[in-house]
């Protein structure tokens, strides 16, 4: 078990007060900044004099003092040197491995992957800049190991797989990755407080704050920790892919995430509460059940270890029920009969929100690539939510069972 517990490292961090000393900081909307001598402006251009330097912030779009507190902030939740915000998850997928990597050189990625990242990986990267990539089964340390070739740059995978939740060995795939001078980049987008990517042994961590860590479903946001001199290499006027791509995040969608950090702990709690009660319970029904908190887990036994144990097994559980039809059928009167929750992708929501995987957020992967990623076309993903009541949900979903004849 970890002794670190990200939430004490976030309250251990220095308080950033507002302007007049209100308890909330205060936005920092100005686009650009105002420098007292001229000759100080080509030192700021230059690098030579930040804000603690004597200087100032730049422009908007390169640091920007309320993005950087958000940025402090999920830097101390991942035990990471430093963070950044960016526009989207997608955002911070592609700064973290463009910044890798040049026209030539190589990617070993896991085959499952969130839809996006595989096709940016799959498709984007070799046709736009150059950039292959090799999909392997992570959890075969010899396949990563012998996919990896002297181009390669960066080992990329999730920590919990969407939508499988198969849990990877970080410290084992960690020392493959250094024993061969690359880079692990790990996306935690399914875990956070959960597991801590940095301190198991990856370089640099992703999230989409659109899911988890905002946890409204009202704003798209991404973010990367890592060390200081990556995300200071991510801004860098020349070179960075933020600074250069331009995928930052505003001022004041950074404030609105800020503000719901606090409770994030506790939200987890009971987003992992629940789905380990609903994961026990559909397994005593004979359900085909995939939960990284139930013993028959394959990962079981390593995320118990690798994990924070205080926020749980996470939150989101994923149900076989063997035919899309049938996943379809469960979904609609889950939805617009017993009012369990919502049909729509994403997750971390507070109410809970169902999808089939293989026709929406895995539908980037041909059928092949779906059956190889381990993602059948029956399987429903459940991000479980902790609106209304524990007890009142589990009805809701167990009529929904039986009226669809999944149950007797
Ligand atoms: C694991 C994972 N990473 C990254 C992303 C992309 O995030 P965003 O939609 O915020 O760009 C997603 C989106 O679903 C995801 O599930």
């Amino acid at each position: 078990m970890s002794p670190f517990d990200p939430m004490e490292s976030l309250a251990s961090m220095r308080h950033e007060f507002g302007e007049h000393g209100g308890v909330n900081m205060s936005i920092e909307t100005s686009t650009t900044f105002t420098v007292l001598d001229a000759e100080v402006m080509p030192e700021i251009f230059s690098g030579q004099r930040s804000p603690e330097q004597g200087g100032c912030y730049l422009y908007g779009r390169h640091f920007n003092p309320t993005v950087y507190v958000l940025g402090r902030e999920l830097a101390a939740l991942e035990g990471a040197e430093a963070g950044y915000a960016t526009a989207s998850g997608m955002g911070a997928v592609m700064g973290s491995v463009l910044q890798h990597c040049t026209h030539g050189d190589h990617i070993v990625a896991s085959k499952t992957l969130y839809g996006g990242t595989f096709a940016l990986l799959k498709e984007f990267l070799p046709k736009r800049c150059g950039i292959r990539t090799t999909f392997v089964d992570v959890g075969d340390l010899e396949e990563v190991s012998s996919a990896i070739e002297e181009r390669t740059r960066v080992l990329y995978l999730e920590s919990v797989a969407n939508p499988t939740l198969t849990v990877a060995d970080i410290p084992a795939l960690a020392n493959v990755a250094h024993d061969r001078g690359i880079q692990l980049v790990v996306d935690n987008t399914f875990s956070p407080l959960i597991l801590s990517p940095i301190l198991l042994g990856a370089d640099v961590v992703v999230h989409s704050l659109t899911k988890f860590i905002n946890g409204a479903s009202d704003l798209i946001g991404g973010a990367i920790c890592g060390r200081k001199s990556f995300i200071t290499e991510l801004m860098d006027l020349h070179e960075g892919c933020l600074m250069l791509l331009g995928p930052t995040m505003d001022p004041k969608r950074a404030f609105e995430v800020s503000m719901r950090i606090p409770h994030l702990g506790l939200r987890i709690k009971e987003h992992s509460r629940r789905a380990l009660v609903f994961a026990e319970r559909l397994s005593e029904l004979g359900l085909d059940v995939t939960y990284p908190g139930l013993v028959d887990h394959p990962q079981h036994e390593l995320m118990s270890r690798l994990m924070n144990r205080e926020y749980g097994f996470g939150g989101l559980l994923c149900l076989d029920v063997h035919e899309a039809a049938k996943a379809d059928a469960l979904m609609e009167t889950l939805q617009n009969r017993d009012r369990f929750g919502y049909m729509a992708v994403s997750l971390g929501y507070h109410h809970t929100l169902i999808s089939r995987p293989a026709a929406s957020t895995s539908s980037e992967l041909t059928e092949e690539e779906q059956r190889a990623a381990g993602i059948p076309p029956g399987l429903i993903r459940i991000s479980v939510g902790y609106t209304g009541s524990m007890e009142q949900r589990w009805q809701q979903l167990e009529d929904a069972l039986r009226v669809t004849g999944l149950i007797a």
